[in-house]
């Protein structure tokens, strides 16, 4: 029997990312080739007529699995009755910024849309943040739209997991999907700690240490670290636009393995309210090691970390405490 569609909203949908993710939701990339789809796409008044054009493509393209598209300039319409939000809408960085440096502009937008979505969206709706800066967005939606579920409401940190994997791959000229278990530890900044140290490849004679196989502590501690937190900057600077098509296909790989389950022995990174594992302090969204089963997450628990994590969690506690004062100075008036 086919299922019911289930209903995702896109904030942004207009934009960079929006552009590139609806026709992959609509394809069945985040929810499977059998899943069908309303699509529920949110853009601002100035969008409008580019948001009507997206969804003049969505009809042209003549997705099977597409059962409907609302494309609205009003959040309540936007979210009402849906099981999934993608929530890309906001302003981007430019060359020479920091992601910090759009935070002004964009935690608004969460305090506004956290409500909607609380008031509008189905019961135990799955949220994911992505607009910048992504932990601290979530934050203020979690704070603001205190009947959701705190375990419903993440933030993107599996683009910088997949670049993490992708960095190894091409370093060990191994296919990515050999690749497996490294970790983002922190913000989606570039403070953040990619972590190879429980990292793996799957190889003719079995699994193996990407610590082993690379056997250049050096370029793993240093060079790969720095690519890893500089990539958006990189991509930014070539582009002269923010990511889009890697940032929507790793939208698509969180919500797809939070709600169909990550493979046996496979962790993944997401940026989820922390419990106190790992002594990050309790309530901050913060990028950990997870598994996924029954659309539920679940922190990776007892690997060890090394000193380095231990200095990028000062560094994330110092980042996310400026955020908070300056969230509790602005947002609570
Ligand atoms: P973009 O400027 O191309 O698109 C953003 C869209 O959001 C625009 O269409 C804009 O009109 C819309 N928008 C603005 N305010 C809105 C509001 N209140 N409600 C609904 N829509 C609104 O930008 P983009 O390249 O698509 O990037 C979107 C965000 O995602 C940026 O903040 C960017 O920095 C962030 N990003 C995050 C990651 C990540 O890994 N977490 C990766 C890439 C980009
Ligand atoms: C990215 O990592 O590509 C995004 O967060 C965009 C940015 O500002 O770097």
């Amino acid at each position: 029997m086919a299922k019911d569609p289930v209903r995702v909203l896109v904030t942004g949908a207009a934009g960079q990312i929006g552009y590139a993710l609806v026709p992959m939701i609509a394809r069945g990339v985040m929810l499977g080739a059998d899943q069908p789809v309303i699509l529920h796409m949110l853009d601002i008044p100035p969008a409008a007529e580019a948001l009507n054009g997206v969804k003049m493509e969505l009809v042209d393209a003549a997705f099977p699995l597409l059962k409907g598209v609302v494309a609205t300039t009003d959040a309540v319409e936007a979210c009402t009755g849906v099981n999934i939000a993608v929530m890309v809408g906001g302003f981007p960085r430019k060359e020479g910024m920091e992601r910090k440096d759009v935070m002004s502009k964009n935690v608004s937008i969460y305090k506004s849309q956290a409500s909607a979505l609380e008031k509008h969206a189905a019961a135990n709706c799955k949220v994911l943040v992505v607009a910048n800066p992504a932990n601290t967005n979530a934050l203020i939606l979690k704070e603001f739209a205190p009947s959701i579920p705190e375990k419903n409401i993440t933030c993107l940190t599996r683009l910088d997991h997949n670049r993490a994997l992708g960095q190894i791959s091409e370093r060990l000229n191994v296919q990515v999907s050999d690749v497996k278990n490294v970790i983002i530890w922190g913000n989606h900044s570039s403070t953040q700690y990619p972590d190879v140290t429980h990292a793996t490849v799957n190889t003719p004679a079995g699994e193996k240490p990407v610590r082993e196989l690379v056997a250049d502590d050096k370029w793993l501690n240093e060079e790969f670290i720095a690519v890893v937190q500089q990539r958006g900057a990189a991509i930014i600077k070539a582009r002269k636009l923010s990511s889009a098509l890697s940032a929507a296909s790793s939208a698509c790989d969180h919500i797809r393995d939070w709600v169909l389950g990550t493979p046996e022995g496979t962790w993944v990174s997401m940026g989820v309210y922390s419990d106190g594992s790992y002594n990050v302090p309790s309530g901050l969204i913060y990028s950990f090691p997870v598994t996924c089963k029954n659309g539920e997450w679940c922190i990776v628990q007892g690997e060890n970390t090394s000193d380095r994590y231990h200095f990028s969690l000062v560094n994330e506690f110092y980042v996310m405490l400026t955020r908070l004062s300056y969230i509790s100075r602005t947002l609570h008036r």
